[in-house]
């Protein structure tokens, strides 16, 4: 294999044209890997690495049977944003579109029916474009590279979809990405004030809410390339123990293994920072003793994956420390022993709470008390996870409350957030962990994605107290020396 792909890529000799042309064929640049371009990403018949031609087909046709007869679909892909003038910051497609079309480029708008299957309107790029962004997708990448069944230069959208529009019983829309070029045609305005307009994503949601075998794998993949990646991670905190340094190694290290970019901006909180859920400075060092919460995840061919680990790296917790850790990880693992068809989110939520407020009572750091739901709010405001896929809030349309399906992928990600100014005693002051897993729900039960990544205390404390370079490092206090 190669050997042949190798054999592929000699001969390839110039590029013309929007097309690679080769000693024996001219292949399209598609503007993104297809391959032909990129053989070692992609097998035959795939159009995104891992998603066949077929199952893009097999989605635009269960998404036709969620539209009512004669329903007309339209999904605009994602806007670019500009950095400044002509510079933009780096493009993520919008995964609704994505998962219809399989372009990962924007510009396009993609319209669907019973009646006309799959039609792209493309945008057309200029000589002067290609010198400055090289090739894009337009018509001739629509039919062959996504398989659309007619594909138009988007200048054309005004003399073709009006007519789509009028012929439509109602017209389903992705409201994220709505654009005035489609959204001030006459005809939509009309289908609009006559409450023929609806937001498509309670479909795309729904079909995108179980996962197919292939995404089954890309999910995989995507869990085990974060969890490499974080295992260095922790490793290098005992040496770098600066939040700046391990944003930085964990995104070179998902880079390195594949991964097109980070599912979020990685949360690197050190100390009281990590009880700051959403923290996104990653800009302090990390003090000896303290904790760090790592919130990370990466984008693999358009699937993210998501999981948080809580560290000491120093390699030893304090008793504190350790006593709220035992709590959130036994819920952790008694949540994920709880997934299972059937269940739901909410189910899950439910558990946790119940679980935490009795811990965190015996802690004596929640009072039994009037107060005690609203004071267990201040300390975790979080549920106790959301779906995950293409996005990492994945399928918002599907409510917590729908009992769980083999093939929906969900986190478990329990946590205590205590803020340094609570009335607990000094020693739990400042303290947030979490500690998330994947878990994909399967006909029996389920299979946790991030599994390969250590959790337990014993195995933080190993990974970070063991041998290195041969030698035997001790811990004294909160130093660790070599002990020769
Ligand atoms: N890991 C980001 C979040 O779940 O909100
Ligand atoms: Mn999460």
């Amino acid at each position: 294999m190669q050997a042949l792909r190798r054999r592929i890529s000699e001969k390839l000799i110039s590029r013309t044209n929007g097309y690679f042309s080769y000693s024996t064929q001219k292949v399209l640049d598609a503007g993104q890997p297809t391959a032909a371009t990129h053989p070692q990403l992609l097998l035959e018949g795939d159009i995104t690495p891992g998603i066949a031609a077929e199952e893009y087909a097999l989605r635009r046709k269960r998404l036709l049977e969620l539209l009512p007869d004669n329903g007309l679909a339209i999904l605009a892909s994602a806007p670019v944003k500009m950095m400044t003038d002509v510079v933009p910051y780096t493009f993520r497609q919008d995964a609704d579109y994505l998962f219809i079309t399989g372009c990962t480029q924007p510009g396009g708008v993609a319209v669907l029916s019973r009646e006309c299957g799959l039609c792209m309107f493309m945008p057309e790029s200029d000589p002067h474009d290609v010198v400055w962004e090289g090739q894009v997708a337009g018509v001739d990448a629509s039919l062959d590279t996504f398989k659309a069944d007619s594909a138009f230069p988007l200048k054309r959208m005004n003399e073709i979809l009006p007519d789509m529009i009028r012929k439509s019983s109602k017209i389903f829309h992705n409201v994220k990405t709505a654009l005035p070029s489609y959204m001030n045609l006459d005809a939509f305005q009309k289908a609009s004030i006559g409450g023929k307009v609806k937001d498509i994503s309670i479909c795309t949601h729904e079909l995108r809410w179980v996962k197919s075998p292939a995404e089954q794998n890309l999910m995989r993949q995507s869990a085990s390339i974060a969890c490499q990646a974080l295992l260095q991670t922790m490793l290098f905190s005992k040496s770098s123990p600066n939040e700046s340094m391990l944003s930085a190694k964990i995104e070179y290290e998902c880079r390195i293994r594949g991964a097109q970019r980070m599912a979020f901006n990685p949360v690197v909180g050190g100390g009281s920072n990590a009880a700051v859920i959403h923290y996104s400075r990653n800009d302090q060092t990390i003090k000896d003793g303290n904790l760090v919460l790592m919130d990370v995840g990466c984008e693999l061919h358009g699937y993210v994956s998501d999981l948080t680990r809580t560290w000491p790296p120093c390699g030893n917790f304090s008793p504190a420390q350790e006593e709220l850790y035992d709590l959130i990880l036994e819920t952790n693992k008694e949540c994920i022993k709880l997934c299972k068809p059937g269940t739901s989110i909410r189910q899950l939520h439910n558990y946790s709470v119940e679980m935490l407020k009795k811990g965190l009572k015996e802690t004596g750091i929640l009072k039994n008390n009037r107060n005690v739901t609203q004071t267990y709010n201040l300390l975790n405001p979080t549920s106790i996870g959301h779906f995950l896929g293409m996005d990492v809030h994945d399928c918002s349309a599907v409510d917590v409350d729908r009992p769980l399906k083999p093939g929906v992928v969900i986190t478990i990600e329990p946590g205590v957030y205590i803020p340094s100014s609570f009335d607990v005693p000094d020693w739990y002051k400042g303290i947030g962990i979490r500690i998330e897993d994947e878990v994909l729900i399967t006909d029996s039960g389920y299979e946790v994605l991030t599994g390969s990544m250590p959790k337990e205390t014993q195995h933080i404390k190993s990974l970070l107290n063991d041998y290195c370079n041969g030698e035997r490092f001790e811990t004294q206090g909160n130093m660790t020396v070599a002990s020769t």
